[in-house]
C-alpha cells in the first residue's frame, strides 16, 4: 500500500507543480503586453522628460509583479501609487496584513467601466495619461533592471486588455498577498538572525534590514515635475509583521519650489499636516466658506478627510516641505487625491462622469465644458490640450499677494482650537537643558489632535547630545528627520519564531541599529526603548498613533526615571548590585533627558558582550 500511494503522491506533486508553473507563464503573458505596449506609447513622447516619466511608470506597471530585491535581499518597495495605479490597472489591493485574509475590499467603479459605450471614450483617457504621465520615479532613478521570467506575447487585443487586467488582479490578490507575508517574515528573521548579537552583526552586508527604518527611497513618487513632488511612504507594515498596526497610516511628504501653487483637491483620508521648513498659505475650501492661513515651520493643521485645499508657496527663496499623516477612510492603509482640474499628471474626477450627466448639470453644452473645465477643444489631437503639466503649478508674486490678503496666521497664543492651525513651540518645551530641548503637543491639548489620537512633538538636539533610553508607554512613534544625522538604538525581544528554536534559552533582546539623516523616517513601537545620538546638530519630528495619556519613562537620568520608582526591596531582587549600588548608578547621572553622548568615565570593553540578557539595558552596551 504504502509503496502504491506514494508514487501517486510524487506524481500529484509534480501535477500540482507544473500547472502552477503553466499558471504562471500564463499570468505573464496576459500581463506583459501591457508593459510592453506602455513602453511603446512612451516612443511618441518627444519631449525627453515626459519620455522618461513615461518609461518611469512602465518599468513601474512591469515591476509590480514581480518581487525586487534592494541590496539582494530586501525585498523594496513595491510600486504604490493609490491615484495612478488605480487608474491604470484597476486597483490591486497591497498586501492587507491581516489574518485571515479577507476577502478582497469592495472598490469604487470606476468610471471607465461603467458601460460600454463609455469604454471608447474613457480608454482614450487613459491613453492620454499613459503618454503624459509626469511622475518620475525613484526606481528608474536606481537605474535597476528586473529579471523577467517570460517574453511577452504582444497579441492580445486591447480593448479587453482592461477587464483582464482587473479579473486578474481579483483573482491573484490573496495569493500574492500571503506571498508578500511570507516574505516579510523570512526578511525579517534574516535581519534578526545577523543582526542579533554584536559578534554576528559587525559584518553587516546591508545596511538598510532594519524594519523600522524607512530612508528616502522607501517613499514612492506620485506627482513630480519642476515645481516639487509629492511622494508616500512605503506602507509601515510592508516589510515587518511588527508594525501591523500601522497598516491604516500612511505618511506623504511635499515639497514645492518658491511661488508655486499645489492645485485644489482632496483626498479620502484624514491629514494632519505638519511644516517642516519654509512658509505656506494653505487654503481649506468648505461648501460656504474657505479659511486661508499663512504656515510656517512648527506649525501643524488637521486637513479633515474630503476637504478640498490648496497650498501655495509664498516665499521669494525657500522650498516648501510638509509632512503628513494621512488616514484613510475607506480603505486601511490605501487613500486617493480627488483633483478638481485636469493636468497631464491627473485627470479631473469631474471627467469621469457622462457626457449628458455633465451637460445637465452645469445646463451646458459638451463642448463647451471641455474647453472650460477640461482644456479640450473638439478636434484637438489627443495631448493637444492647454493642460498644466502637473498638479504643481508657478503663481505670479501678484497672484500671491492676492491670495495672501485673507491668509490668518497660526495663532500663537492657544493650541486648543478646533480647526485653526497651532505652533509646536508655542508653549515651553516639556524637557529643555542645554543639550536639548523637547517641544510637545498632545491629544489633550488640542481637539484636532484629540480626534486622530495622536500627538506631535519637534525636538531640536545639539551635536553630541543624547537623548537618554526612554519608551513609550503606549504610543508609536513615527519620526521624521528634518535636519541632521543621528544614531538610533531600539530595543526590542527576539520574535517567537527563534524562541521556538531554542527553548531553554532565555528570551533575547535584540537591537535595531540606523544612522538617520535628513528625510529619512523611524518607527519607534510602544514599549520598545529606544536612544537617540545626535551625530550632529538635530531636528526632527514625532507623530506619536494612539497617544492619549501616553508616558515616556526614562531609564537613566535623575527625573521621569522609572528605575528610581522601584522600591529598593524590589530593586535588591530584580539586580544583581545592592539598593544602594543601584541609588549611586542612577544618581551619577545628575542630568535629565538630553545628556552628552561622550562622557568622560567611558569604559571601554563592555561593547560587544554576549550572553543570557536579562535586563533590556544592557542591549544598550
Ligand atoms: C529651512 O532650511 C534651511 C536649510 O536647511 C534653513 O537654512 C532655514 O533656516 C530653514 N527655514 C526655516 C523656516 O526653518
Ligand atoms: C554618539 O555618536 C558619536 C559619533 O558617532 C560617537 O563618537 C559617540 O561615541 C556616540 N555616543 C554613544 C554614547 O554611543
Amino acid at each position: 500500500m504504502m509503496r502504491a500511494r506514494f508514487p501517486l503522491l510524487l506524481l500529484g506533486v509534480v501535477f500540482l507543480a507544473s500547472v502552477s508553473v503553466s499558471f504562471g507563464i500564463a499570468y505573464w503573458e496576459k500581463q506583459n503586453p501591457s508593459h510592453n505596449k506602455c513602453l511603446r506609447s512612451c516612443n511618441s513622447e518627444k519631449d525627453s522628460y515626459r519620455n522618461q516619466a513615461c518609461h518611469a511608470r512602465c518599468n513601474l506597471l512591469k515591476v509590480e509583479e514581480e518581487e525586487e530585491c534592494e541590496e539582494g535581499q530586501i525585498p523594496r518597495p513595491r510600486p504604490q501609487h493609490p491615484e495612478r495605479e488605480r487608474q491604470q490597472h484597476g486597483e490591486k489591493e497591497e498586501d492587507e496584513g491581516e489574518q485571515p485574509r479577507p476577502f478582497p475590499f469592495p472598490r469604487p467603479r470606476q468610471p471607465r467601466q461603467e458601460g460600454e459605450h463609455e469604454q471608447k471614450e474613457e480608454h482614450e483617457w487613459h491613453r492620454k495619461e499613459e503618454k503624459h504621465g509626469g511622475k518620475g520615479s525613484e526606481e528608474e532613478q536606481d537605474g535597476r533592471e528586473h529579471p523577467r521570467p517570460h517574453q511577452p506575447h504582444q497579441k492580445e487585443e486591447e480593448k479587453h486588455e482592461w477587464q483582464h487586467k482587473q479579473e486578474k488582479h481579483q483573482g491573484k490578490e490573496s495569493e500574492e498577498e500571503e506571498e508578500d507575508q511570507d516574505e516579510d517574515e523570512e526578511q525579517d528573521k534574516e535581519s534578526q538572525e545577523s543582526e542579533g548579537s554584536e559578534s554576528q552583526r559587525e559584518p553587516r552586508r546591508h545596511k538598510n534590514k532594519n524594519p523600522f527604518h524607512f530612508n528616502s527611497k522607501r517613499f514612492q513618487t506620485l506627482f513630480k515635475n519642476q515645481y516639487g513632488h509629492v511622494r508616500v511612504l512605503q506602507r509601515f507594515n510592508k516589510r515587518s509583521q511588527q508594525l501591523q498596526n500601522l497598516r491604516d497610516y500612511r505618511i506623504l511628504e511635499f515639497n514645492s519650489k518658491p511661488n508655486t501653487l499645489l492645485l485644489p483637491h482632496h483626498a479620502d483620508a484624514d491629514y494632519l499636516i505638519v511644516i517642516l521648513n519654509g512658509t505656506a498659505i494653505l487654503t481649506l475650501v468648505n461648501n460656504d466658506d474657505r479659511d486661508s492661513y499663512n504656515l510656517q515651520s512648527g506649525d501643524a493643521l488637521r486637513v479633515p478627510a474630503g476637504t478640498t485645499y490648496y497650498v501655495v508657496n509664498p516665499d521669494n527663496d525657500e522650498n516648501l516641505r510638509m509632512i503628513t499623516l494621512a488616514i484613510p477612510v475607506n480603505k486601511p492603509g490605501r487613500f486617493e487625491s480627488f483633483f478638481l482640474s485636469s493636468t497631464q499628471a491627473q485627470q479631473s474626477y469631474l471627467q469621469g462622469f457622462s457626457k449628458n450627466i455633465l451637460e445637465a448639470s452645469y445646463d451646458t453644452k459638451f463642448e463647451e465644458i471641455n474647453k472650460v473645465l477640461f482644456g479640450r477643444e473638439e478636434g484637438q489631437q489627443q495631448g493637444e490640450e492647454r493642460l498644466q503639466e502637473s498638479v504643481i503649478v508657478e503663481i505670479s508674486k501678484k497672484q500671491i499677494r492676492e491670495l495672501s490678503k485673507r491668509a490668518k496666521s497660526s495663532s500663537r497664543k492657544t493650541i486648543s482650537s478646533e480647526d485653526k492651525p497651532f505652533n509646536l513651540r508655542s508653549r515651553d518645551p516639556i524637557y529643555s537643558n542645554k543639550l536639548g530641548k523637547l517641544f510637545e503637543i498632545t491629544p489633550e491639548k488640542n481637539p484636532q489632535l484629540r480626534d486622530l489620537d495622536v500627538f506631535l512633538s519637534v525636538v531640536d538636539m545639539n551635536e553630541g547630545a543624547l537623548f537618554l533610553p526612554h519608551f513609550n508607554s503606549k504610543a508609536i512613534v513615527v519620526l521624521v528627520i528634518n535636519e541632521g544625522e543621528a544614531n538610533i538604538e531600539l530595543v526590542g525581544i527576539k520574535e517567537q519564531q527563534q524562541r521556538q528554536q531554542q527553548e531553554e534559552q532565555p528570551l533575547e533582546v535584540r537591537k535595531y541599529r540606523a544612522e538617520l539623516s535628513e528625510q529619512d523616517i523611524f518607527v519607534i513601537p510602544a514599549g520598545y526603548p529606544v536612544v537617540v545620538n545626535a551625530t550632529s546638530d538635530l531636528n526632527f519630528f514625532a507623530f506619536g498613533i494612539n497617544a492619549e495619556n501616553n508616558q515616556r519613562n526614562f531609564l537613566a537620568g535623575s527625573k521621569d526615571n522609572v528605575i528610581s520608582q522601584i522600591p529598593s526591596q524590589v530593586q535588591e531582587l530584580a539586580f544583581l548590585g545592592s539598593a544602594k549600588d543601584i541609588e549611586n548608578l542612577i544618581k551619577s547621572q545628575s542630568e535629565s533627558y538630553f545628556v552628552d553622548a561622550q562622557p568622560q568615565q567611558k569604559e571601554e570593553g563592555n561593547k560587544g558582550r554576549k550572553g543570557p540578557l536579562s535586563s533590556i539595558l544592557r542591549a544598550f552596551y
